[in-house]
């Protein structure tokens, strides 16, 4: 027979599928395994939403949609720029929707990238970026920032990562999985390296609304000099609970989302035809659901925060922003696997070992807190028990 594909088997397997196959073994054994490896809210869609998408469906919106999103859609997305980003440049044809924001992030290297050209990403980051620029054929390289400097973002640990063939960074923020929110000094140390190198930026925005305390969200693309190089990526997953409806979008300079838009026509061809309805209701909707679910993370963040305090061998960083926890264990030296095997194994709770994110995360493990209280509760109940003795 002859080989298979080279790129995509240059992709590593997911090091989180055998933490879940794991969980799943021994919830089917009958035990109380506590799963807080996923990464999406416990919450269902707002009614008013569902609603929406239902009456879409009742009234015959079950054929192709425009392959880029209704006019309805962008236009909301040009408001929701303006009202919510202080980004006023969009028009409805520097915008795409796709089905999720993966598909926009993938959507938008493919774009960007050819074979051989690096492309810079915060370590640690998201599991998806460093296989989303190999099936692209290009290098992720990675820029590792330190726990113990909170993650921090510098412009001169940025410009050490840049070479001749860097042409674009991968953002996100607030983070997945570190929590952290980008502060002003890090947005500029971003923009000058930016314009300094001539990079594209690609923004994922996805944990916008889901922000604590007095931290602010900046999004890039609303940079003096930025409009020309941003594209941002969002959806309405997190914000809205509506991981299943598989909708989001990229908006930025018109070439790339054309190309985007080639790329989009003749593969996932577009998000479905009713959820994009649904998506008019969310963001043109009342935004109370939203303030609703966010404050319910932030009673788990303080709840976690404070509880992983009173847990020697645990140090966690703030979380300033998105659903998840980023603990790193101290008085171990079992690696970020060996940590999350054996808390599966002793404690029945289901992690993501922080390598998964990148070296930079080895040491930590990421939990969900968009997952029940009193699943949180008994996770720090075990947790108490079994850290001291890893
Ligand atoms: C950082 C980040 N970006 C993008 C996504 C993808 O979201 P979607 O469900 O819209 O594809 C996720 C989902 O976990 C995420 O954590």
């Amino acid at each position: 027979m002859k080989p298979l594909s080279t790129t995509v088997q240059s992709v590593p397997p997911s090091p989180t599928t055998m933490m879940m196959q794991r969980g799943r073994e021994l919830r089917m054994a009958g035990k109380d395994v506590v799963n807080l490896a996923g990464g999406e809210p416990d919450f269902d869609t707002p009614q008013h939403i569902i609603e929406a998408g239902i009456r879409a469906i009742e009234a015959g919106d079950t054929h192709y949609p425009p392959a880029f999103g209704t006019p309805a859609l962008l236009d909301a997305i040009v408001n929701k720029l303006k009202r919510e980003n202080n980004v006023h440049h969009i028009t409805p044809a520097q915008i795409m929707v796709t089905p999720g924001a993966k598909w926009a992030l993938f959507a938008a290297l493919a774009a960007l990238l050819d074979p051989g050209d690096d492309v810079m990403i915060l370590d640690p980051s998201w599991v998806s970026y460093a296989p989303m620029i190999l099936l692209h054929r290009g290098n992720p390289a990675r820029v590792p920032l330190s726990g113990k400097d909170h993650f921090r973002v510098t412009a001169d640990l940025l410009e050490q990562y840049v070479t001749p063939r860097t042409k674009a960074l991968m953002v996100n923020s607030p983070n997945n999985p570190t929590g952290r929110v980008l502060t002003r000094a890090e947005i500029d140390a971003i923009v000058y390296v930016a314009l300094q190198h001539d990079l594209y930026v690609i923004s994922d925005e996805i944990y916008e609304h889901i922000i604590y305390d007095d931290h602010v969200h900046y999004s890039l693309a609303a940079e003096p000099g930025m409009a020309e190089r941003t594209i941002i990526v969002n959806g309405f997953s997190k914000a809205y609970a509506m991981t299943g409806w598989r909708l989001g979008w990229m908006a930025g300079p018109e070439p790339i989302v054309k190309l985007a838009r080639v790329y989009q026509t003749h593969s996932a061809q577009s998000a479905a035809s009713f959820t994009m309805a649904a998506g008019v209701a969310a963001l043109n909707g009342p935004q109370e659901c939203v303030k609703e679910m966010v404050a319910v993370y932030d009673q788990r963040r303080r709840m976690v925060l404070d509880a992983f305090e009173e847990i020697p061998g645990i140090e966690c960083p703030p979380v300033e922003g998105a659903f998840y926890v980023f603990p790193r264990f101290t008085q171990t030296r079992k690696s970020s696997l060996e940590i999350t095997q054996a808390l599966i194994d002793e404690a029945l709770v289901v992690g993501t070992p922080g390598s998964a994110f990148g070296p930079a995360g080895e040491g930590h493990v990421r939990f969900s807190i968009a997952e029940r209280t009193q699943d949180l509760e008994k996770m720090l109940e075990r947790m108490a028990k079994v850290v001291p003795t890893l």
